[in-house]
């Protein structure tokens, strides 16, 4: 393994169909209209020297450092920002030009710190490179003049001098490195799109300033490293790099945090991570992250992660550190004891959305070969699972339409119940990206989101709506769109069931569905939700994104289907720029989907009823499957309540903490017979286990992840697993203790056989992957490198489906008990429960959740901002610190759920999707109330957590 070298070609790639030729050094060189002369060059073999350009922002032309000169032409223009033209002749070196070029880096070095030999960056910079590329030889002015490096030694007062800035746990800033070449406040501007930098000062007096001139932890930052990656300099750097050294190899692997599924470059020495960097041919991210994938990946470092299998006979007891074997042999013991005195219906697994394809794949079979029965379900269940059902019943397939580029020739951006800048922040950078072009945007959101108003990027329309009403506000859009004639009858009339489309209409036409009927019910004016429907049908190119805020409601499927119903009532679909966009949460949401964990479908998504898919797997597997869908996680733990399901095998979820009533799940967990964790950490759920396995991180195993867009990508395997095995190894020991016969010696097998297996999988392969870098399915003969965008001639179903969406509300009513209502939403530095995030220094940015207020509400209830609240529901009660904010409207309390000890989940309800039983998270009628500190089930919850812990950590010892 060596390290990969990725080119930089200065400047950005044109889009351009037109081509033009011209002559670079006597070369003929054929490149699309709009390149710059340095690309040209580039991509015939010829580096010009640079230093502030780089192919990831536009060209800026102040180093004079890419100087050419061009036949026929006076001067000696710069070649970064000069764009090539038919015909002429460029020359990149002559005595003229180096003589420039060479005094250009006279100038820079007789202001630079002569530490090469110490510094950092040392071999990794491109100031170091430039000196070597011209030839330079020596400094004529000295270094003994008035410069930053003297007047730093000397304390100097007569500029304002700034010190290194170390204020952010993952980089430093040393302003006497920097050349000023603005690479870093281009990549903040262009790429990230927070526009947290600026060069403050004049001549010699410039310098890079985040904010006011304030230091990075206080400004604007949000710390996503594309100006580090910019910087051409040691000025900005990752302090991985101070304290480790150069890395010597890299493998390509994909973040292991979100749906957007970023690719990089894990950078290595021996099997230490230096730095992990964001891959420019990742297709997800174009090489741009955020903090979670770019910095925190420390967790997989953190003294809590436990190494060692344990076991005890009962929850009351402490756990027992035992050899591998034995922990398999109790677990499967028990299993099968479990089932011969229960049956074969009470035992089960939950397959997870961070673990691999193949790892979920495994754990499904091994439910359904092993056990005998379809008792598998994912926490996908908790999320998107409405997505599945909902685009399955309109398009025919459970995912998203497009790929992420396709945001590119989106006119109109629809953002529902979604996030994106905290949620899939690369992704929301790229849309940022799109609306500073001009792009329209509706943001329908209870809450006011960054990207409703944040740096140069203004939502047309927010529609606030009271949680709840989402399906009453796609009805209301719907009205609009067919009572004002802006429906597009000709792909309605040859696409859709014209029958279900007249169905529909009439239903939305009905004047109890009109924006201003429904004014009161939604909390938003009915002029701007007519202004919105009227912008998303006629604007151009409409692209709806949503996220939970749409699924996990008691309606998330009909709200699902209602925004099918918009997409296809205005011919948004089949095209780029259009479609219906699924933000996916976690890493492999997707997959663990598409990998057949629900109880009800084999993996591609294929009924359990359907003979011919059942037989294909059962002559494979030498089972018989039983026909009938098996427990759904909420009915699991209602079973377990009842006490017929008795077993749990789940690999990769907390799911006491990530479920909702909690005190609900704590109940069914201990009422079970074995419970078998399989985490990094002792996860909260551990408290109710009997087994704990340890498991694996990303960077210690081999198989794929599916993105938000269908893409399947390598996940590389960089260092061993601390804990010895791979997740799907352990899956692989306990089905053969079992009595299987799994012979499986590298990921790519299972990938080989899910390939066999599943038509929409059957071109994928490890191979594949390598050669394309990933694919999106579906994979097969008819596409053999995968689909971008989906339903072009046609519906996967045939005719799209229009389904009348009836608005009912939630029986999550607020009251004169409960007058307010809770939703919950996630925030940039943290993921999910945390398990990972907490344990790295992202915590700095969120220490704790707080309950974000309306001013009016606090007041009323005597609250002041930074107090601790109550909060209380119908399932439970929590406290928390308040957070008094106008980003919520008044009548409605927001809070993230990333800390255990906020136990945010005590207080939702057990409401559930109708279609999927997907949790109602986002509407809990509660009331808010002064408290002291803590609740005596937090504090009680906290003990158990920390006893638990101190035992694990006693028997590692
Ligand atoms: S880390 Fe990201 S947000 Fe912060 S200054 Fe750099 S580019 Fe801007
Ligand atoms: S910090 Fe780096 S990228 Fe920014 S201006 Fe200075 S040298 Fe250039
Ligand atoms: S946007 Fe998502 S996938 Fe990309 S680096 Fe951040 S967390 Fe990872
Ligand atoms: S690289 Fe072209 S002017 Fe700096």
């Amino acid at each position: 393994m060596t390290l990969i070298k990725e080119t930089d070609f200065g400047t950005p790639e044109s889009k351009s169909e037109k081509l033009v030729t011209l002559t670079i050094d006597g070369k003929s060189v054929t490149v699309p209209e709009g390149t710059s002369i340095m690309r040209a060059a580039m991509e015939a073999g010829t580096e010009i020297p640079k230093l502030c350009a780089t192919d990831s922002i536009k060209a800026f032309g102040s180093c004079r450092l890419c100087v050419i000169e061009v036949e026929g032409r006076n001067g000696t223009p710069a070649s970064c920002t000069t764009p090539v033209a038919p015909g002429i002749s460029v020359k990149t070196q002559s005595p003229r030009l180096a003589a420039i070029r060479r005094g250009v880096m006279e100038l820079y070095i007789s202001d630079h710190p002569l530490d090469c030999l110490t510094c950092a960056a040392n071999g990794d910079c491109e100031l170091q490179d430039m000196a070597g590329a011209v030839g330079l030889r020596d400094v004529r002015y000295g270094y003994e003049g008035s410069n930053h490096v003297f007047a730093r030694n000397q304390g100097e007062a007569n500029f304002a001098w700034k010190p290194k800035d170390e204020s952010n746990p993952y980089f430093s800033y040393d302003p006497s490195k920097c050349i000023v070449c603005n690479r870093c406040v281009r990549a903040c501007e262009e790429v990230q799109g927070t526009f947290a930098l600026t060069i403050s000062g004049r001549g010699f007096d410039s310098r890079v300033s985040a904010g006011m001139d304030e230091a990075f932890m206080e400004s604007e930052c949000v710390s996503c490293g594309a100006c580090v990656q910019a910087c051409p300099t040691a000025t900005l750097i990752e302090k991985s790099v101070i304290a480790i050294g150069q890395p010597e190899h890299s493998e390509v692997t994909t973040c292991a945090y979100c749906g957007v599924g970023c690719t990089f470059k894990a950078e290595m020495r021996g099997e230490e991570v230096v730095r992990m960097v964001p891959w420019k041919d990742g297709k997800a991210n174009h090489g741009h992250s955020c903090i979670k994938g770019r910095f925190a990946y420390g967790y997989a470092q953190h003294g809590d992660r436990i190494l060692n299998p344990m076991i005890r006979e009962t929850i009351a007891e402490p756990w027992r550190e035992v050899s591998w074997e034995e922990a398999i042999a109790f677990a499967a013991d028990r299993l099968k004891a479990t089932q011969e005195k229960y049956g074969k219906n009470s035992v089960g697994v939950i397959t997870s959305s961070r673990c691999t394809n193949e790892e979920s794949y495994l754990v499904q079979k091994l439910a359904r070969q092993g056990f005998k029965n379809n008792n598998t379900d994912t926490c996908a269940r908790v999320c998107h699972s409405p997505t599945g059902y909902g685009l399955a019943q309109a398009f025919g397939t459970s995912a998203g339409t497009q790929d992420f580029d396709s945001v590119d020739d989106a006119d109109v951006i629809l953002v529902m119940g979604a996030n994106p800048t905290d949620a899939h922040p690369v992704f929301g950078s790229r849309m940022k990206k799109r609306l500073r072009e001009g792009a329209k945007l509706i943001v329908i959101d209870p809450r006011r989101i960054d990207l409703v108003r944040s740096p140069h990027v203004q939502a047309d329309y927010h529609l606030p709506l009271k949680p709840g009403t989402n399906v009453a506000m796609v009805t209301a859009l719907a009205h609009v769109i067919v009572t004002e004639n802006l429906v597009n009858l000709d792909f309605v009339k040859s696409r859709c069931d014209w029958d279900e489309y007249q169905d529909w209409a009439e239903f939305v036409s009905l004047s109890t569905n009109s924006p201003e009927a429904l004014e009161t019910t939604l909390g938003v004016p009915a002029a701007d939700v007519r202004a919105a429907a009227r912008l998303y049908a006629t604007g151009g190119n409409g692209a709806i994104y949503y996220g939970l805020g749409v699924t996990e409601h008691s309606q998330g499927s009909t709200t699902v289907m209602g925004i099918a119903n918009l997409a296809m009532a205005t011919g948004n679909l089949g095209r780029r720029g259009v479609g219906v966009n699924p933000l996916r949460g976690q890493n492999n949401v997707q997959g663990s989907c598409d990998m057949g964990s629900f109880p009800h479908e084999l993996p591609g998504y294929r009924h359990i009823s359907n003979d011919a898919a059942r037989e294909a797997f059962e002559k494979d597997w030498g089972v018989t499957l039983d026909p009938e869908p098996g427990l759904r996680i909420p009915n699991m733990f209602d079973s377990a309540i009842e006490g017929t399901f008795k077993g749990l095998y789940v690999q990769g979820e907390d799911i006491l903490q990530s479920d909702p009533d909690t005190r609900h799940v704590a109940r069914a967990l201990s009422n079970m017979d074995i419970v078998i964790v399989q985490d990094l950490f002792l996860v909260e759920t551990a408290n109710y286990a009997h087994v704990f396995l340890p498991g694996a991180t990303f960077l210690e195993k081999d198989g794929t992840f599916t993105n938000a867009e269908r893409r399947i990508q390598r996940v590389a395997k960089v260092m061993r697993p601390k804990n010895g095995y791979a997740d799907w190894e352990v899956t692989q020991l306990l089905a053969n203790k079992l009595g299987l016969n799994w012979n499986y010696t590298h990921a790519s097998e299972i990938m080989d056989e899910i390939a066999r297996l599943t038509p929409s999988f059957a071109g994928v392969s490890f191979k594949r992957l390598e050669e394309d870098g990933s694919v999106q399915w579906p994979c097969n003969e008819e596409s053999p490198h995968g689909m971008p965008i989906m339903h072009i001639d046609g519906f996967a179903r045939g005719k799209g489906k229009f389904v009348v969406t009836e608005y009912v509300p939630t029986d999550e009513k607020v009251g004169p008990r409960f007058p307010l209502l809770l939703t919950t939403g996630r925030i940039l530095s943290q993921y999910n429960v945390g398990a990972q995030t907490r344990r790295t220094e992202n915590s700095r940015w969120h220490e704790e959740d707080v309950l974000e207020i309306h001013p009016h509400d606090a007041e009323d209830r005597g609250v002041r901002d930074g107090d601790f609240v109550k909060v209380a529901s119908r399932a439970g009660e929590t406290t928390l610190r308040a957070k008094i904010t106008d980003r919520v409207a008044p009548g409605v309390v927001y809070t993230t759920f990333h800390h255990p000890t906020t136990q945010a989940n005590v207080v939702t309800t057990d409401n559930s999707d109708w279609a999927t039983n997907c949790p109602e998270y986002k509407v809990t009628a509660v009331q808010i109330s002064p408290s002291n500190g803590p609740t005596e089930w937090q504090e009680k919850y906290r003990e158990l957590s920390e006893a638990s812990r101190r035992i694990a950590i006693t028997a590692a010892e």
